[in-house]
């Protein structure tokens, strides 16, 4: 049995250079907060307990990252005052009292970071029998990361930019962040950390220097692009860029067509079937699940919402927390609000909105409708113009359509209201009370014609 793995995952810092009222650690990206990444990266590798350490609104930050993992064992460590990377790994000993063997330590700014090269550099802990392996990374411009300097290919120590000679800035492998420590040593070493730089913080980077005189230190170079951080927006875009790519690659791999991949906005959290076909500019927020055979016209956007098998979505529509079955054809320019339900074949045309609506077997609503609080049969009608009166002011009501019920165009149904299956109800009619099944409902004015009466009108106002 491989011994056991915790993660202490730093998210205290404040993210100065963000110009923001929120953590950085909290900005979204592709959908979930930015530290969200390598905390999932740290769950996938097994690691538990694992400990995000929060400083700066770590009330906010615990809550999004609970929202995030609800089933994971977390135990949060406060760190205080943010003084420095090694300051915030300890903070987190309290919360590993009872655990020995590896700590895994990433930073909550690295979203980008692939699990093979977390399993690289267990890998290399092993091989190398090493009290602390790190990964590293070679840059063209290492302005600002600590260096990694070796003697004789080994590595002695990492000096932070800042604190480097002017040889020293010449080296261009740089320490990524990401390190793996054995407990034994993590707490005993930490402790003997002062804050002796250029910077005053105490660093964690010094944990290698310690490390390098028991033994050697096992070093896993990464890609540039896998452990680049996140310190302000330009850089939050570019990553989200990169992990947008990514994501969009890996749906076209497992048969999902992007008609343009560059604009095609995906989530993280999003699971789409093979052989549907994704049109320009669509947007699919995190927790939406799009069947097989379904179409997305250019433009749309799903938040949230389910689409079942063999689904066209036209252009322009947009869905939220909405849930729809198997054929339907929705839109040019429909809205689905939450709770919006539809069973199979539903047809809903242009600038029809839908909200709390449960639509039954192949009704359709073709054109200009708002159908709110309500409950719809199986092969209904509902013409051009109709309109649920669901709110009297106060309270919201409901409206129920039976099964086979054909409304004509331009009705209002004035909720609470009721019509039963197979009744008809004539266009321009305002519905105030139920219509009983099988009936006709009609309440417009009957229809006068006065002939020769424009004639008439005219020659009175010479
Ligand atoms: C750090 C490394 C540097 C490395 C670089 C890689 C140190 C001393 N230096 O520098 O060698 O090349 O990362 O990106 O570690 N944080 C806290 N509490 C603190 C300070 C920081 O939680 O008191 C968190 C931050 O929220 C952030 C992470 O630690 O997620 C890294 O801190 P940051 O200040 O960005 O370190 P760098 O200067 O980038
Ligand atoms: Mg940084």
């Amino acid at each position: 049995m491989s011994p056991s793995l915790a993660a202490v995952v730093l998210c205290a810092g404040k993210g100065t250079r963000m110009k923001s009222e929120k953590a950085k650690v909290l900005h979204p990206i592709l959908g979930r907060p930015l530290c969200a990444y390598p905390l999932k990266r740290a769950l996938e590798l097994g690691a538990s307990p694992l400990v995000p350490v929060v400083g700066h609104q770590a009330a906010e930050v615990e809550k999004a990252i609970r929202a995030q993992f609800p089933s994971a064992s977390l135990r949060f460590a406060l760190q205080k005052e943010q003084r420095g990377t090694a300051d915030a790994v300890r903070s987190a000993e309290g919360e590993l009292k009872d655990f020995s063997g590896r700590v895994l330590i990433l930073y909550g700014d690295v979203p980008l970071l692939r699990r093979e090269t977390l399993e690289a550099l267990v890998a290399a802990h092993e091989s190398g029998k090493a009290t602390l392996s790190m990964v590293s990374t070679t840059l063209d411009d290492p302005t600002g990361y600590g260096r990694v300097i070796r003697e004789g290919g080994k590595v002695t120590r990492i000096v932070e930019h800042k604190d480097c000679t002017p040889e020293q800035r010449a080296v261009r492998e740089c320490n990524a962040g990401i390190y793996l420590v054995e407990s034994s040593f993590l707490w005993r070493a930490l402790a003997e950390i002062r804050p002796q730089n250029a910077q005053g913080e105490f660093y964690l980077t010094d944990l290698v220097e310690m490390a390098a005189r028991l033994g050697p230190v096992a070093t896993v170079e990464a890609d540039a692009t896998d452990t680049a951080g996140v310190n302000d927006r330009v850089e939050m875009a570019a990553r989200a860029r990169v992990m947008q790519q990514r994501i969009n690659e890996g749906h076209m791999r497992a048969g999902v067509t992007l008609l343009d991949p560059a604009s095609a906005f995906i989530e993280d959290d999003v699971s789409i079937g093979a052989d549907t076909e994704i049109g320009p500019q669509v947007s699919l927020a995190a927790g939406t699940v799009v069947g097989r055979n379904v179409t997305i016209g250019q433009g749309s956007v799903l938040t949230a919402s389910t689409v079942a098998d063999g689904t066209t979505i036209k252009p322009y529509s947009v869905f939220e927390e909405a849930k729809v079955g198997e054929r339907c054809i929705i839109g040019p320019f429909a809205r689905l609000r939450p709770g919006t339900e539809l069973a199979e074949e539903v047809h809903l045309g242009n600038f029809v909105e839908t909200k709390k609506a449960r639509i039954g077997k192949g009704s359709k609503a073709n054109h200009l409708a708002y159908l709110g609080d309500a409950k719809i049969g199986s092969g209904v009608n509902v013409g051009a113009g109709t309109i649920t009166c669901n709110y009297d002011g106060v309270n919201k009501h409901v409206t129920e359509l039976g099964d086979g019920v054909f409304i004509g165009s331009d009705t209002q149904l004035v909720a609470p209201v009721s019509v039963g299956d197979g009744a008809y109800v004539g266009a321009g009619t305002t519905v105030t009370k139920n219509v009983p099944p099988g009936s006709l409902a009609v309440s417009r004015v009957p229809q006068v014609n006065k002939e020769g009466w424009v004639a008439r009108k005219k020659a009175q106002r010479g």
